[in-house]
């Protein structure tokens, strides 16, 4: 049999409609997490339900790399915009995924308030000897270059597709400056709650990783929240999947 794919989305309207096309369907569960193992098209694939944020993410990318030993994993879904220009079902190829979760602040005395523009990106990957390394830039995955490749064939009809950078953490940002500080410093054309955790846990395992996401919403240009768009990017990743070959 070859290796799977894991495809993950954080809610259950984010994999339902891949969940409805599979064919000789595994279910399990482990903790509060469920896999949908089947064929999607003939392609072997695990459908994850994440849950929402960086820490069940990460946890249900460890679980199913240790129980299904995929090829690969595609982390799919909403995302909110930063980039004025997008909009509702319009879909952000992740060719990197960055952190915006983990900063160190500089220090404020007691009754100076807080910026949050002035915070350094703090690199949790343990590459320096001192706890106080920051780095100019924050934290950031790449995609595998197959797998975006393949992606960039995908004919879509529902809304533009672009490449760009998916910004990740447990925040769901509204302040508008902070928004603007993210997309002018570090190129961020949307954001979401798991995609950079999902591809730490990648490279932890050396497994190739791809984030796809729909605008769902986008407070910059005001486009209200419409999570039917979650059904775009299922139907795009189900395309990119009748493109694919699995390895053995
Ligand atoms: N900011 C953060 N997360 C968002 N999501 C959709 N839009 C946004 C946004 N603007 C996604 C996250 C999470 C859930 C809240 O929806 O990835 O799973």
């Amino acid at each position: 049999m070859n290796k799977p794919i894991v495809i993950q989305g954080a809610m259950q309207v984010e994999i339902a409609s891949l969940v409805a096309q599979l064919d000789e369907v595994v279910v399990e569960t482990a903790g509060g997490w469920t896999f949908w193992s089947g064929l999607l098209g003939g392609v072997p694939v695990v459908i994850s339900r994440t849950g929402m944020g960086m820490s069940n993410a990460a946890a249900a990318t460890a679980l199913a790399i240790e129980r299904y030993a995929p090829a690969a994993v595609i982390n799919q879904g909403t995302a909110g915009g930063h980039d004025p220009a997008l909009q509702p079902n319009d879909l952000v190829l992740g060719t990197r995924v960055i952190h915006l979760g983990a900063f160190q602040s500089p220090f404020r005395d007691a009754g100076a308030g807080s910026d949050t523009l002035a915070w350094r990106p703090l690199d949790l990957m343990d590459q320096s000897e001192s706890a106080e390394f920051t780095m100019p830039v924050p934290m950031s995955f790449d995609a595998d270059p197959a797998l975006l490749a393949l992606a960039r064939e995908v004919g879509y009809r529902a809304g533009r597709v672009v490449d760009g950078v998916i910004g990740s953490s447990d925040v769901w940002n509204n302040e508008l400056d902070r928004i603007a500080h993210f997309h002018a410093r570090y190129g961020t054309l949307v954001e979401e709650m798991e995609a950079a955790s999902v591809a730490l846990v990648c490279g932890q395992y050396g497994l190739p990783f791809l984030g796809v996401r729909v605008v769902s919403n986008n407070i910059v240009n005001g486009a209200a929240h419409d999570v039917s768009t979650a059904n775009a990017c299922q139907a795009f990743v189900t395309a990119l999947l009748s493109r694919y070959q699995s390895p053995v």
